[in-house]
């Protein structure tokens, strides 16, 4: 589906309490209007958290591991990997709430899953205990793209019980830390640059079966994995463990 409206929120505590208002942002959600909760974060808090990430990119070896019950957090690169459902270039590192990290990353985001679930039509707690739910888990995907090579093909994602849409915190800023390329949903068949109504710390929430991606962040540049430049954001996820059939894939839609 194409996008709609684009509309801004202040302070997600407040909405989160806000019955009709959480009706009324659920209703245009399906429509397609994307909403932009401004300043969740400080931006002093999301390069302390970059930093973080930086050291074990440098100094731990990426890797794949399946979701499932007690795994462990890990990061790993996808170079265009063609295995993936969706196409990417990205350094990844994903949060569960079985574990425990020195952020207590559920803790400090737990607002933004509560307006995800909420949104969905879910009690606000669900997916974050620190056992799977309906055969699916919170996770916390802290996404790293690259300048030169960093992006990700366009597609939709998984919209059933467990989820109608799936918030992403931006942890860069167009025009600063890239110039050309980020996060994009179609809207009217052209690309609207989502990353261009944001700054440091806004959450943003779409419908999951709006047609979205990530266009190349300044291809024209080098890419050194090493850097940490390029664009960063947190996702919001919930995830089916590798045992759930019930719920579908993303579907990649190409470059
Ligand atoms: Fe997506």
């Amino acid at each position: 589906m194409e996008a709609g409206e684009v509309r801004f929120v202040d302070g997600i505590e407040e909405a989160l309490s806000d019955d009709a208002l959480i009706d009324q942002m659920r209703n245009h959600l399906l429509e397609g209007d994307v909403y932009i909760v401004k300043n969740f974060m400080p931006k002093d808090k999301i390069l302390r958290i970059r930093e973080y990430l930086c050291e074990i990119g440098r100094s731990s070896l990426p890797n794949y591991q399946t979701i499932e019950e007690s795994c462990p957090n890990f990061h790993r690169i996808d170079r265009w990997d063609p295995r993936a459902h969706v196409r990417a270039c990205v350094h990844s590192f994903s949060f569960f709430p079985w574990n425990h990290d020195v952020f207590g990353f559920f803790d400090l985001f737990r607002s933004v899953y509560q307006f995800k679930n909420r949104l969905s039509g879910l009690e606000p707690d669900s997916f974050l205990s620190t056992e799977p739910d309906r055969g699916c888990i919170a996770r916390i995907s802290f996404q790293y793209y690259p300048k030169g090579m960093g992006g990700l093909n366009k597609h939709q994602d998984p919209f059933d019980y467990h989820q109608i849409t799936v918030p992403s915190m931006l942890m860069s800023k167009k025009g600063e830390d890239f110039q050309t390329g980020g996060l994009y949903v179609e809207r009217y068949g052209e690309h609207l640059y989502l990353d261009e109504l944001c700054d440091y710390g806004d959450v943003v929430y779409f419908n999951a079966k709006c047609n979205h991606g990530v266009e190349k962040i300044d291809p024209e540049e080098e890419t050194d994995w090493l850097s940490g430049e390029g664009r960063w954001i947190a996702l919001f996820a919930v995830n089916k463990l590798a045992s759930n059939s019930r719920i579908a894939d993303s579907k990649d839609l190409g470059a």
